[in-house]
């Protein structure tokens, strides 16, 4: 399909807290790449529907990670920002993809295995479904790159077996998409144990930072953070816990590794998880800073997701159309 210029698109689910996995794995990437892609970033709201959600709640969640993305920079006058949910043709594309994805293809997912033992009380279609959605949400859009965290990479790997699939029986439909996954910081780990991924809904309040968090509560969560024994600040296998640590310090400071633990030789992980606390406060002030002021501003939060649908529709409607048109289904005049 034609286009002017390469497109970017990624999104996160507004479920529990924005983290600084997030921030690490995605939204970092988002903000460097954003002016040298058209990009999309959407809130993945329908995909928090395969898990139950308190609705008044989901509502200001939803709305609160909208302003989280502009408090972080992300620009409505170059990307393109909005709620899945507004723009219905994420759910037009999905149905047909349904059909040119196997049953076995989504049962081997290895999110759907683990939310399925997770939730063993609402093993609904929809979370069996979700990565049709999300290969949908890509496809729309023909987009060339996928800015995410390792996790998706195997939804990522789905979602070009289904484009593939389609454009061997079809012609050239979509663009076959790319996965831009970080060298480093594609999967910070839990605080309250560093084998665990970091999780936006992990039950434990001390396991995960949000982006939007106090500074004081921020340090609290560092100085409690499970680290191992021994007292060196080095990187390790055997040291998840400092490995960890020492991650997310280089990605909030754009130190590396080596300036990192040169830098930290003689001091004692107290020490160490203090300086790491201080340079996440550091780095997401201004965020906290901008999100205070545009989560009060609600008339202009839903007129920029408004014309954030409207520029998306747009696009995603060609690409429903033509689509549609391949599979023999009659025109609506
Ligand atoms: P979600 O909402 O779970 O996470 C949003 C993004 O953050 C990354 N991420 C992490 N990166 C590093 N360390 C972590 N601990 C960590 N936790 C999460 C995720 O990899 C993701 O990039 N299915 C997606 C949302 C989605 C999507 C899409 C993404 C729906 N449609 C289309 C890209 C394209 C999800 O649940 O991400």
């Amino acid at each position: 399909m034609f286009k002017e210029q390469k497109v970017l698109l990624s999104g996160i689910q507004p479920t529990g807290i924005m983290t600084i996995g997030n921030y690490i794995g995605a939204v970092k990437n988002w903000l460097k790449l954003q002016d040298d892609y058209l990009s999309v970033y959407f809130i993945a709201d329908l995909h928090a529907l395969t898990v139950r959600q308190n609705p008044t709640e989901f509502k200001q969640r939803a709305l609160s990670f909208f302003a989280q993305y502009l408090a972080f920079g992300l620009d409505p006058e170059k990307s393109i920002l909005y709620f899945q949910s507004h723009v219905p043709e994420h759910t037009q594309l999905q149905w047909a993809l349904n059909c040119f994805t196997y049953v076995g293809e989504a049962q081997r997912m290895t999110q759907f295995k683990d939310k399925s033992a997770k939730h063993t009380d609402n093993i609904n279609m929809g979370l069996m479904d979700y990565p049709v959605l999300m290969a949908a949400d890509i496809l729309l859009f023909q987009t060339d790159l996928v800015p995410v965290g390792i996790d998706q990479k195997q939804h990522l790997e789905l979602t070009r077996d289904i484009a593939i699939r389609f454009n061997n029986q079809f012609g050239d439909v979509f663009t076959v998409p790319d996965g831009y996954i970080p060298k480093t910081g594609a999967k910070i780990m839990s605080l309250a144990d560093p084998t665990a991924k970091m999780s936006k809904s992990d039950p434990d309040p001390n396991a995960a930072i949000s982006v939007i968090e106090e500074p004081d509560s921020i340090m609290r969560k560092f100085k409690r953070a499970v680290t191992d024994s021994g007292n060196e600040v080095k990187f390790s296998e055997d040291k998840p816990g400092i490995s960890n640590l020492l991650s997310i310090y280089t990605e909030m400071t754009g130190k590396t590794i080596s300036e990192a633990e040169e830098e930290f030789v003689g001091h004692g992980y107290g020490d160490f998880k203090s300086k790491v606390a201080e340079a996440v406060i550091e780095r997401l002030r201004p965020v906290r800073e901008e999100y205070a002021k545009l989560i009060k501003d609600k008339a202009y939060l839903t007129e920029v997701a408004k014309q954030g649908a409207e520029k998306a529709r747009y696009i995603a409607s060609r690409t429903v159309g033509k689509v549609y048109k391949k599979l023999g289904l009659v025109a609506k005049e």
